[in-house]
């Protein structure tokens, strides 16, 4: 079953009619929720009422006509344009303003690089992450002054630029990288930057790394990575860039390293071929996909609908437990980054901080829901909002509906056996001539007052009976009583004869 197939089947059960109490379930074959998460209220109409009474200009996204006007959390969103405008965003900052009690604050990307942060808005809790010209400097000192609940920490948004911070942080952790080494041409230090080059391989600071082996930039924000093939291969080097239109690399008969700049140099992790993208909300949560790597051939996979093709993907144990490590470790409850299966290992080669999945509405629903609970577990007690955690970690799995409480089903255990049976190999006979009386004195019947025979001679001897008496009565020379029994014999010899 394709991605695409797995999502529409979720479009169509989103479309029943959604209870008022919503209790989460939120594991999936393409989301893995690590843990126990709590589910959610959601008011019932409150999503048709969203788009009326918005105004972009204010940066509300929707619901500012709430019955009694009671306290509410105010959750800012600052970030670039083209990421709090982006599709995933919208989509699930209309599933957030669901909740009763929180509210929606667009920071403009204006008053984001214009105003002083004085003046940037006032919010309970803080959404907010860096991106192609985000002033992260002035985040995190309006951070500091205002104190909100931070979802996503801003200084290690620093860290996640620079792929040995990266690296070093993913060590530290015990998390499985592939091995690597820096090549650092801004360092006084000439150690940092020794490079001996050969045709098939190139010693970094003194380590050795065969072809193929890959070179990235130290900065995370240059995609420029190459890929350099051994000469048994062909030699040469395929070069990665941000996608442009339907390509993400290109082949270069180049075979020498980079000469300028500092970079990472690693082993190159054989994988199928695709790269698995793992997108957590919370150290419980994570959607995983797999994507075609574009070291391959550099054509990107697309849909009929322009859209890259994505494969489902089920994390083992292990890789959940990268993923919790990965979003504690950075601090990013909302956190993608990149993982290599490769020799019956997972291997993390990319940690990008925020980011959404695209077009799953499974989850654009389950991540609103966390953040939504978090938020709100957080801030309720302190702005004194009546909002009860509705489901703790060991409650019974009680919901209410519309005539009361009940208990929830939550699973269904079955022991099954299949229906198909070997037939007996079985057939009974009544013998009543003295061959057969012969040989049942022969081997001490009337001693013990049954015999069993089951080596082949014995057998025989059953037999070569059975054929004598149907000889017998071929030949019309036995009773009526044999000639009854005639098809019962010949049952018998062909048993015996198989
Ligand atoms: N060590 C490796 N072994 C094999 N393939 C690798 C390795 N490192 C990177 N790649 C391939 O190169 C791609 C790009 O690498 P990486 O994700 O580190 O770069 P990036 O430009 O920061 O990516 P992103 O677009 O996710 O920010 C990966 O998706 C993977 O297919
Ligand atoms: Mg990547």
């Amino acid at each position: 079953m394709s991605y695409t197939e797995l999502e529409h089947g979720y479009q169509g059960l989103r479309s029943a009619s959604r209870p008022i109490f919503y209790v989460g379930d939120l594991s999936s074959v393409q989301s893995t929720l690590v843990g126990p998460v709590a589910s959610s209220i959601y008011r019932s109409s409150k999503r048709a009422e969203l788009s009326d009474g918005c105004s972009n200009d204010d940066g509300c996204m929707g619901g500012s006509d709430l019955e009694g006007e009671g306290k509410q959390v105010l959750v800012g969103i600052c970030a670039m344009a083209k990421k709090s405008q982006s599709k995933p965003m919208k989509e699930i900052l209309t599933r957030l303003e669901e909740f009763e009690y929180i509210k929606i604050v667009v920071f403009p990307e204006e008053v984001i690089l214009k105003e002083s942060v004085e003046d940037w808005p006032v919010v309970d809790c803080l959404i907010s992450f860096h991106s192609k010209g985000f002033p992260l400097d002035k985040a995190i000192n309006y951070a500091n002054l205002k104190n909100p609940f931070i979802i996503n920490n801003l200084p290690m948004q620093y860290d996640i630029q620079d792929r040995r911070r990266v690296y070093a942080i993913l060590e530290s952790e015990g998390i499985e990288i592939p091995r690597y080494a820096v090549l650092d041409r801004d360092s006084s230090d000439p150690k940092h930057h020794e490079l001996v080059e050969s045709e098939d391989h190139v010693e970094v600071n003194g380590v050795t790394f065969n072809k193929p082996f890959v070179e990235k930039p130290v900065s995370a924000e240059d995609h420029n990575i190459y890929i350099y093939y051994p000469t048994s291969a062909g030699g040469g080097s395929q070069r990665l860039f941000r996608k442009i239109g339907s390509r993400s690399s290109v082949y270069s008969p180049e075979s020498r390293v980079r000469k300028t700049g500092s970079y990472i140099y690693e082993d190159f992790m054989p994988t199928d071929g695709t790269d698995v993208k793992v997108y957590t909300v919370g150290p419980d949560y994570a959607h995983a996909e797999a994507r075609k790597s574009p070291a391959l051939d550099g054509k990107v996979e697309r849909d009929s609908e322009g859209k890259e093709i994505r494969y489902p993907v089920i994390l083992s144990n292990a890789e959940k437990l990268i993923s919790r490590k990965v979003c504690l470790a950075f601090k990013q409850t909302v956190c993608g980054f990149d993982l290599l299966r490769a020799n019956g290992q997972s291997f993390v080669c990319d940690v990008n901080g925020f980011s959404f999945v695209k077009n799953s509405n499974k989850y654009y629903d389950d991540c609103a829901k966390i953040l939504g609970n978090m938020i709100l577990r957080e801030l309720a007690p302190t702005l004194h909002i009546p909002w009860s955690v509705p489901f703790q970690l060991d409650d019974p799995p009680i919901v209410p509906t519309t005539f009361g409480k009940m208990m929830e089903l939550r699973c269904v255990v079955a022991v099954i056996r299949h229906g198909d049976r070997t037939p007996k190999q079985k057939m009974k006979v009544e013998v009543r001539h003295p061959k057969f009386f012969e040989i049942f004195a022969k081997y001490d019947g009337y001693k013990h007052g049954h015999i069993k025979l089951k080596r082949p001679k014995q057998l025989q001897e059953i037999l070569d009976t059975a054929r004598s008496l149907l000889a017998e009565i071929q030949h019309r020379a036995a009773g009526p009583e044999l000639e009854e029994k005639q098809g019962k014999l010949e049952q018998l010899k062909s048993v015996l004869e198989m």
